[in-house]
């Protein structure tokens, strides 16, 4: 018998998919996390759900938050991801590491990441260790660029276990 929640994690891991940064804010508060568990969700209307771990800090502000903002990594900016997939708010401020300006609804928008979208959050979903913000589009820009994919920075030691 195959131990399948360990052959799951094999399988998984081998995965390729693009990471995005989520900011938040709500007053003066503001965090922001990577993440790779993501996906569109509709075109018509555009709909986008992000998944945020239990345990990080941004995920805990997202609680009173009515909107978040996803950014597209771009492909030369590991350094964003080692910043926001490494390290947790609950250690350093990640803003006072990066460039990044005032956007819709005071949300942070990274100057690293000139594709972005800010999203109203529509409803919360319970999805075992993560929850799932279901997001429909009120803002974007859209730059071409290459990607940031998770196997190429999937050694980085996240900043709360999941
Ligand atoms: C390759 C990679 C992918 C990640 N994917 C997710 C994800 O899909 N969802 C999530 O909530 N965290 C994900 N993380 C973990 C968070 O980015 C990380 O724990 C971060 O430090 C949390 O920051 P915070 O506590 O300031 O919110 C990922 C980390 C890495 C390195």
């Amino acid at each position: 018998m195959e131990d399948v929640p360990k052959v799951f994690e094999r399988l998984t891991i081998r995965l390729n998919y693009p990471l995005f940064v989520v900011t938040a804010a709500v007053g003066a508060t503001r965090e922001g996390c990577m993440i790779g568990f993501a996906t569109q969700t509709s075109v018509h209307p555009g709909r986008f759900l992000a998944c945020l771990s239990r345990r990080n800090r941004t995920t805990r502000l997202a609680q009173d938050a009515d909107v978040l903002a996803v950014h597209l990594l771009p492909r030369e900016r590991a350094d964003l991801a080692d910043l926001f997939g490494g390290e947790t708010g609950d250690e350093i401020d990640k803003f006072e590491h990066c460039e990044w300006t005032e956007g819709p609804r005071g949300l942070p928008i990274l100057a690293g990441c000139p594709s972005w979208f800010a999203g109203a959050i529509l409803s919360r979903h319970d999805l075992g260790d993560h929850e799932g913000f279901l997001l429909e589009p009120i803002d974007a820009r859209c730059e071409p660029a290459e990607l940031l994919y998770f196997q190429d920075v999937k050694d980085i030691e996240p900043g709360h276990d999941a």
